[in-house]
């Protein structure tokens, strides 16, 4: 394009010196120096951005630690001692949990450290350093190559970059693109695979409110459990071993016993997700107006019919309790976004900048000359026509997603199996027996937290959701068809039929074909009806949608890197961050209430008291301890009260989303003061439109947490591990 070109950081570092932003933004560590320091400084921060983030000595970023590459997690004392989120930790919790021995309802604390449980599988990644490689990925890629070509000629540098770069022995090497695919950074990390589990509170405490109050404020959850990291003899990664030993970390958080107040500055420090900040309004339009209610929709179907099987039967609530709190997490968060984009006009605020956007590349335009679809000031356009082409589509790829990839559990399995159909008639019996024993890992997991009785009344029901109302004819035909051919007289007898005769529904005659001779068994698994069922509906829908959807998904990818690429050139006087993906990021603002509605004013700490006012004897999710109110009843808090008074949790306004959780909150000193977990419901839309006067993240306070551990669990041999701190006295 012909806008003239600078370096992003460049334009960056020059526009933040006169900007101040409460709040917003999600930015790169080690661009701190350059682009926030001052402005965290002037918030109260004490530190420098050299203390944050530094590749000479220790500093905070060697304390954040990637938590199974989906949370954040941090090391609170010089043995690997790691805090996360009673929810990030949940399936490895779930995973040792038996009625008998019952982790999830009691809670655990391994006495020392040969009861720590090993998590096969779980990992604890590292940043080593992080960067800049954009002029190496971008080289010889020109404004004239079409997207393939570009995308070409970027696989080829980014190889080249890996291959170039020195790593010691441990270390990986990942390149991800920023903005949009104007800027790439390499990050250089260590993972470790040896993870224990050390202690969790019980579920009343931990997962306190549960559903009802997620992604609520005021809150009173104890999210939080902790796990060590532990390390060969020389301090290196490796897989679970007795005589591995707990890492030593180059730094770890101290904690402050101090607490907080309103107004305080705070930084939360993790690996954010995904975020779309930058979509054009007709893309918020359709994902809140079109898609997301699709996804609703479906959610709420499984979620009735999983929730009732659940609450009628302990052992079912134990199987499915994870894998409910999943799918529930996003449904009740789409319905969030949607009212907050309602009422703060979050589509009205996009179209307003787009119309000054519109105005500017026009400005910007004057005299210059543009080959077709290159002006900026022709993207809006260009966006509108491809979003609206591509509606149908994205509608068809939520509704199977979500109906085959995730709601009816069997549907998966059966994609692995056709997957081991395949595989054997491609590439014969030693694949074929190979991909079996890792199936065989992953069946053993699954059929312990599956029941087909429920699974097959999900069937029943979003089957005929998926033949009502996926936008194409060709995947319902299918299904008729199916359901013809094996004669079943309505969607409740198709189910039945199918969950009878499958092997896939019983653990035991599906392992019956496994131990059988091979062309025997894939013959059987050939003829399986819902393997059959899965595999045509997938193959209608990789013809009727996958072709077109992501043609026009390559369009709009690279419409919006263009799109972004203006934004930042623009608009030289204003902030722009980086969306999220998944990479190390710092938030950083003040310790804050905020009034969602007229009248309505939230303060930004809860207290002990108040889950006492929540408490339901015996309900599944406001159920209180009897521990625990005995503690409350005696005011035994020891040192970690406020003015008498138990804190609980406390909201600010950090810039956070999923991935965020188990993030340590930092006080002005770099001490951790909570433990960052959700977000508050008027701001569920922060991804797509973060509003400052009323988004706000939630996290535990970490008085409440040593509570926990010290008079509740009585674990007081972690807290002797940890280093308390008093930096406000
Ligand atoms: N909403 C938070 C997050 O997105 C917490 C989720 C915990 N799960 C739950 N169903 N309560 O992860
Ligand atoms: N609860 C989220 C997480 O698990 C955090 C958020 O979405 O605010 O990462």
């Amino acid at each position: 394009m012909n806008l003239p070109f600078k370096s992003l950081v460049f334009v960056l570092a020059f526009l933040f010196t006169s900007t101040v932003f409460a709040g917003e933004g999600m930015w790169l560590p080690q661009l701190l120096k350059a682009l926030n320091e001052g402005d965290m400084q002037t918030m109260g921060m004490k530190l420098t951005a050299e203390d944050i983030y530094s590749v000479n000595k220790g500093s905070l970023k060697d304390a954040i630690v990637h938590f199974n590459r989906g949370c954040t997690s941090e090391i609170i004392s010089a043995k690997g001692l790691l805090l996360t989120n009673h929810h990030c930790g949940y399936s490895q919790i779930q995973s040792h949990s038996t009625l008998e021995k019952n982790y999830l309802k009691d809670g655990f604390w391994a006495k020392d450290r040969s009861g720590e449980l090993a998590n096969p599988g779980l990992t604890a990644t590292l940043i080593a350093r992080i960067d800049d490689v954009t002029k190496a990925v971008l080289k010889g890629v020109t404004d004239d190559m079409s997207p393939k070509e570009r995308q070409a000629a970027i696989d080829i540098n980014l190889e080249a970059v890996k291959s170039h770069t020195n790593v010691e022995a441990h270390q990986e090497v990942m390149i991800r693109p920023f903005y949009k695919g104007n800027q790439y950074f390499l990050f250089v990390t260590v993972t470790y695979t040896d993870v224990r589990l050390v202690g969790t509170p019980p579920e009343s405490i931990g997962k306190f409110g549960s559903d009802t109050d997620n992604w609520v404020w005021p809150r009173h959850t104890g999210d939080f459990s902790i796990f060590r990291i532990y390390a060969n003899k020389d301090n290196m990664p490796a897989d679970y071993a007795e005589d591995n030993v707990p890492y030593t970390p180059k730094h770890f958080l101290p904690i402050s016993l101090d607490g907080i107040e309103e107004g305080d500055f705070s930084m939360v420090f993790g690996f954010p997700g995904r975020t779309d900040q930058y979509l054009p309004s007709f893309a918020v339009e359709q994902i809140v107006d079109v898609l997301n209610p699709a996804r609703i929709e479906v959610r709420d179907h499984a979620l009735k019919i999983v929730g009732a099987a659940m609450r009628a039967d302990e052992a079912t609530r134990l199987q499915y309790a994870s894998k409910f709190a999943r799918i529930a997490n996003y449904w009740k968060k789409w319905i969030g976004e949607k009212q907050g984009l309602e009422t703060t006009d979050g589509v009205g605020r996009k179209k307003r900048f787009e119309a000054e956007y519109l105005a500017k590349a026009k400005e910007f335009e004057k005299n210059k000359r543009y080959k077709e679809n290159m002006a900026p000031s022709t993207y809006l356009d260009q966006f509108e026509k491809l979003y609206k082409e591509r509606e149908s589509y994205a509608l068809a790829r939520d509704y199977h997603n979500e109906i085959t990839g995730r709601n009816i559990e069997v549907m998966q399995v059966a994609g692995y199996h056709q997957r081991l159909i395949d595989m054997y008639k491609e590439s014969g019996e030693p694949a074929y027996t190979s991909f079996k024993g890792r199936l065989n890992g992953f069946l053993q997991g699954f059929y312990k937290n599956y029941q087909p009785s429920v699974d097959q009344k999900v069937f029943a029901d979003l089957i005929q959701m998926y033949v009502e109302k996926m936008p194409f004819d060709e995947m319902a035909s299918v299904m008729k068809n199916q359901m013809g051919a094996i004669g079943a007289k309505d969607y409740n007898d198709f189910a039945a039929k199918l969950y009878e005769k499958s092997l896939l529904t019983s653990q035991d005659m599906l392992m019956v074909t496994y131990g059988e001779e091979p062309d025997k068994a894939v013959a059987k698994l050939a003829d399986d009806p819902i393997i059959k069922l899965n595999t045509a509906l997938n193959k209608a829908y990789g013809e009727q949608v996958t072709p077109k959807l992501s043609e026009l998904q390559d369009q709009i990818n690279e419409l919006q890197r263009k799109y972004m690429k203006a934004i930042i050139e623009l608009f030289p006087d204003r902030s722009f961050y980086p969306d999220a993906n998944g990479t190390m990021r710092v938030s950083y603002g003040k310790i804050n209430g905020y009034q969602p509605r007229d009248a309505v004013s939230y303060l930004p700490v809860t207290y002990l008291s108040g889950v006492v006012e929540k408490y339901v004897p015996d309900d599944y999710e406001f159920d209180v301890p009897a521990k625990l109110l005995e503690l409350y009843e005696k005011k035994d808090y020891g040192d970690y009260a406020d003015n008498g008074k138990m804190p609980v949790c406390f909201i600010g306004s950090n810039h956070t989303t999923g991935g965020n959780s188990g993030s340590p909150a930092i006080d002005a000193h770099g001490n951790l003061i909570g433990l960052n977990f959700d977000r508050v419901w008027e701001g569920t839309m922060s991804d797509i439109n973060y509003d400052k006067s009323i988004c706000r993240n939630i996290m535990v306070d970490a008085r409440y947490i040593l509570f926990i551990i010290d008079k509740f669990a009585g674990a007081d041999h972690l807290i002797k591990e940890m280093k308390l701190v008093h930096p406000k006295k």
